[in-house]
């Protein structure tokens, strides 16, 4: 998705914006530009393709102390050097970048072009820049708060403009912006990574705000221009996290990072003596924990996988009826609020406009959210009534691992104290706490495998199509092993409940069609061990992921052993193997393992 990043202080800008850009490239773009208010005025340099292409291309004299930058994912018109941002009224007065889409903007551009406004670009973002440029207003703030009031959308934007060369005026409806305080200096961005090189000191704007920015400092206001109060926060992140160090690639080091992340997401939340979770987030006490009827659990991509992975443990341990849904569609079908059941929206970014707009939902019909949420001061994070930040640390490829596996940790722990006050046992409660305190070595002897793995993945992604099957519990993981396997090695590898195979798509099983079949030590391992016969029986190569003692008769498979653990948290093992091979799979294609085409790490538009 786009980025923004800005500047206002006593340095020169342009290294600043390149270095933010740079760190914003994992989210995924096709053009970038720059926009700088120098002695001589504004200054634009913006062209399709890398952000290195565009330092390297920046003309002589590019200079000044006050700057934004920005990574364009086309959302209306091509990726090209006219769309890029930043865009620009016809005098070259005002630049703008936005992040976001502007529902309105075809009825802006016929309005503008009736006025007699010529619009260079084919983009939505261009409109704002005119419209800025025609306010009357005596303030730059005026100004962006008239252009602000014509428009219908979702935007962070950063808006320069020559007649006040002292600030950059931000303003958020439903896309990330934040602002930066530094010494003297400060910064924008739609992410910390931009900036974490500088500060971690930051204030989160809110929907519906705008702020002045100078080299001194900030000031907020509401779309009316009347004042809003706003605290910073220092947040507590290690900006090595933003760099791959010796690994080859962010997912790698994020695979790796797994068990530090697991111990992290546990630590101080387990009650041995009482066999529970310390959930402190939650703000609920034991009567309102002990009337939830009904648990709904929403999220968008892996993160609703790894939902339906705990409905399970929800339904297992707190014997509560649970479900996941996909945040995106939820909203769309006119949903029945429940005053008794608890939603949880579940998000590593916290920003993914889909889930955020299905709290909103919920919120306005009086239901009660609690987030699942890794991203600290995010949008879903505030929004939501209650819940338990995930303590992943900044996960940056694409790809979400670490994330993923702390949200499996955070249902796990919502289970268990959801059931803790139902009918589970304190010994059930200590059961799952052994377990859950084995878990991170447990991961790491997963990862310790790799080398095999990648010989296995070689051997895949030869296939144009693959099957991830699973039951039950294994199907979560064999859908998430499908989308990680597909977003990055771009091979199609379709989901199926292994119970499903003989309704239907045993058609396609074939030599040429690989089956990744879960196979846990569990109730189901016969019914499962005889879908794996049938696949063999048509000569479909099959990789089996599986448990240490689990016969697979006379079936012909590679297999992947992940230790056992309890029956309700065996999921994640099952799952860590499926990112090594979806990885290696994707390296031995000579994919850029990071910035897989057409995906963004935070999808922060509908
Ligand atoms: C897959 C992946 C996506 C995200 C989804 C939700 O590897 O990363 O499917 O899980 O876009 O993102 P968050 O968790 O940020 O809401």
């Amino acid at each position: 998705m786009c980025g923004i990043v800005g500047y206002v202080g006593s340095q020169q800008a342009v290294p600043v914006l390149v270095e933010g850009l740079t760190r914003l490239e994992h989210r995924g773009y096709d053009s970038a530009g720059l926009a700088l208010l120098g002695t001589t005025g504004l200054k634009v340099a913006k062209r399709a393709g890398r952000v290195r292409d565009l330092s390297e291309e920046l003309p002589k004299r590019f200079a000044g102390r006050i700057g934004v930058g920005h990574t364009r994912w086309a959302t209306h018109g091509p990726a090209n050097d006219v769309n890029a941002h930043p865009h620009t009224d016809a005098k070259g007065l005002v630049a703008v970048v936005h992040n976001g889409i502007i529902d309105n903007a075809s009825a802006l551009r016929q309005r503008l072009s009736d006025e007699g406004v010529e619009l260079a670009s084919d983009t939505d973002t261009e409109v704002l820049a005119h419209l800025v440029a025609l306010s009357e207003a005596d303030t730059l703030e005026g100004k962006v708060s008239d252009a602000l009031a014509a428009v219908e959308g979702t935007y962070g934007l950063a808006v320069l403009h020559v007649d006040f060369p002292d600030r950059m005026v931000v303003a958020r409806n439903g896309s990330p912006l934040i602002v930066g305080v530094g010494e003297r200096e400060m910064y924008v961005a739609s992410d910390l990574a931009a900036i974490v090189r500088h500060t971690t000191t930051v204030a989160h704007l809110d929907d519906g705000e705008i702020a002045t920015v100078t080299a001194s400092g900030f000031t907020t206001y509401r779309l009316d221009l009347t004042r809003t109060a706003h605290d910073t926060m220092t947040l507590d992140v290690d900006p090595t996290a933003y760099d791959a160090g010796e690994h080859d690639s962010f997912m790698h080091k994020e695979m790796l990072e797994q068990p530090a992340a697991a111990r992290r997401v546990l630590r101080g939340r387990l009650d041995e003596r009482f066999g529970t979770a310390h959930l402190g987030g939650l703000n609920m006490d034991a009567r309102e924990t002990r009337a939830i009827r009904r648990v709904k659990i929403l999220g968008c991509g892996s993160a609703y996988y790894v939902g339906q992975m705990g409905a399970s443990l929800v339904e297992e341990l707190a014997r509560i009826p649970a479900d996941a849904e996909a945040a995106s569609e939820f909203r769309y079908r006119n949903p029945i609020i429940e005053p008794d059941t608890l939603y949880v929206a579940v998000s590593q970014s916290g920003e993914t406009i889909d889930t955020l707009l299905a709290v909103q939902e919920i919120r306005r019909k009086g239901g009660r959210v609690i987030g699942l949420v890794n991203v600290v001061g995010s949008a879903i994070a505030r929004e939501c009534d209650g819940g338990i930040y995930l303590h992943a640390g900044p996960e940056v490829a694409v790809a979400s691992t670490k994330a993923l596996s702390n949200m499996f940790l955070g249902f796990a722990l919502l289970a268990l104290q959801l059931g803790r006050v139902r009918d589970l046992s304190i010994a059930d409660g200590r059961r799952l706490i052994a377990g859950l305190q084995q878990l991170p070595d447990q991961i790491e002897s997963v990862l310790a495998q790799e080398e095999t793995l990648a010989a296995l993945a070689g051997r895949l992604a030869a296939a144009e199509s693959l099957f991830f099957v699973g039951r039950v519990r294994g199907f979560p993981v064999a859908r998430e092993g499908a989308q990680k396997f597909k977003e990055i090695s771009y091979r199609h590898a379709e989901a199926y409940q292994t119970s499903e195979l003989k309704h239907g798509p045993l058609a396609l099983i074939a030599p040429e069609v690989p089956t990744v079949a879960i196979v846990p030590d569990d109730e189901l391992t016969g019914r499962n061990v005889a879908a794996l016969h049938e696949i063999a029986a048509r000569r479909g190569p099959l990789v089996v992921v599986t448990h240490e003692g689990v016969d697979l008769g006379e079936v012909d498979a590679e297999r992947v052993v992940v230790p056992k653990n309890e029956r309700e948290l065996d999921p994640i093992l099952l799952t860590v193997p499926l990112q090594l091979l979806a990885y290696h799979a994707a390296l031995a294609l000579g994919h850029d393992i990071d910035k897989p085409r057409n995906l963004a790490k935070s999808v922060t538009v509908e």
